[in-house]
């Protein structure tokens, strides 16, 4: 069981990957600004694990951007025990917040990346997973999307990962010993099954999912769908939502890879490799929460895209990890999620 460095861990990925690498028996450092993440959800995280993971979980506030931060971050671990594995969720993830400001995304997304990796240089330790993201490959040539695809990001949030990718691939080239994992995550949805943790986005969600289980709870009237005209089988866009913890479980699977294998570059689809519409979403989630769902269709958002789906063959092979949880599973968790936490970690 390894000593772990998680950025990012308070917020909506990297709260249900603590849950699941606690659980393995792995110990861990969380870093977190609660710029977007909330202390309430590690403390529904350290609940979850009981007293025994627990006592493995610490926690620093602090900035990816900040050396002496990161410093605090790599030598709290209880009995100065090494770091001996990264994973790296913190960062900014709105497109257009991105578009809007470019500089901040930068600065967080690769600044923060690069102030991580220099702090991993200093203290020795080679081994990082990193979240990145199917908006590398902007509008897909080809669907299902494989790992071979062109990166093409079409957005600054997009530049900022594939920028990542390549500054990690430039390290992963210039020393013997690291040992990364780019993954690229479709699109993350539900919660935890218990309830306890899931998505808290401030403010108004940019997302389809969050944005339909808050006018289930009551808290938005209505959903707009983004174009009834796409070309697919109702007119409705088609993405790869792929369970929150069947995410979770794939971090798992490549960190246990790396520290057993030792592959020095590896990039990953984490998809389902099922493409579902957003009236298919919306019916699903109807059922579910056993509420009707109003929703009008409005254009299309620009810069969307009518399909976009994993294909997940790689992660299969070389991980052995797919994906376990249906559309339904994901349904069900997040209205759990949801309905019993209806503003989110706020009282
Ligand atoms: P999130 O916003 O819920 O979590 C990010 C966490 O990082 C938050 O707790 C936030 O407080 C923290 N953070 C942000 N900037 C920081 C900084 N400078 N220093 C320390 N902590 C900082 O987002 P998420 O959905 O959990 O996404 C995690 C990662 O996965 C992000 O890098 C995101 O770009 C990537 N990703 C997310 C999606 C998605 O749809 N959710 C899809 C693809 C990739
Ligand atoms: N949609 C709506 N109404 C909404 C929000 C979204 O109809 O209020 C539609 C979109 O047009 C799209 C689908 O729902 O067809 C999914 O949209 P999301 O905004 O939930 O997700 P995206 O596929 O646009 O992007 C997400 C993340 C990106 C990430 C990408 C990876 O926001 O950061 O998945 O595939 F890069």
């Amino acid at each position: 069981m390894a000593q772990l460095l998680i950025t990012g861990g308070a917020g909506f990925i990297g709260s249900h990957t603590c849950v699941v690498l606690l659980e393995a028996g792995h110990s861990l450092v969380v870093l977190d600004n609660y710029s977007n993440g909330s202390p309430e959800a590690l403390q529904r995280v350290a609940s979850l694990v009981g007293p025994d993971g627990a006592r493995r979980l610490c926690v620093v506030e602090g900035d990816i951007r900040n050396p002496s931060d990161l410093e605090r971050a790599f030598h709290a671990a209880p009995a100065g025990a090494p770091v001996e594995a990264v994973v790296h969720f913190a960062g900014l993830k709105a497109v257009g917040d991105s578009v809007n400001d470019p500089l901040t995304y930068w600065d967080v997304n690769v600044g923060g990346s690069r102030s991580l990796l220099a702090a991993m240089q200093r203290q020795g330790c080679r081994t990082l997973v990193f979240s990145s993201s199917a908006t590398v490959y902007g509008f897909p040539t080809q669907v299902p999307i494989a790992e071979t695809a062109p990166v093409h990001p079409i957005n600054p949030y997009g530049h900022s990962k594939a920028a990542v990718e390549q500054l990690l691939a430039d390290l992963a080239a210039s020393e013997a010993g690291w040992r990364i994992a780019r993954l690229r995550y479709f699109n993350p949805v539900g919660a935890h099954p218990s309830g306890a943790i899931g998505e808290d986005p401030l403010g108004t969600p940019n997302n389809l999912f969050p944005f339909i289980t808050q006018v289930a709870v009551g808290r938005r009237p209505v959903v707009s769908v983004f174009g009834g005209d796409w070309p697919t089988q109702d007119g409705t866009g088609v993405r790869d939502y792929i369970h929150v913890m069947d995410l979770a479980e794939g971090h798992g699977a490549a960190l246990e890879h790396l520290l057993t294998q030792g592959d020095t570059l590896l990039t990953l689809n984490l998809g389902s490799g099922q493409g579902h519409s957003v009236l298919e979403v919306l019916r699903c989630f109807e059922t579910a929460c056993g509420r009707s769902i109003p929703h009008q269709i409005v254009a299309q958002r620009p810069g969307d895209t009518a399909i976009t789906v994993a294909d997940p063959s790689r992660a299969q092979q070389v991980l052995g990890w797919r994906t376990q949880r249906s559309l339904r599973q994901i349904c069900e968790d997040g209205w759990a999620w949801q309905r019993a936490n209806p503003q989110g970690y706020r009282p």
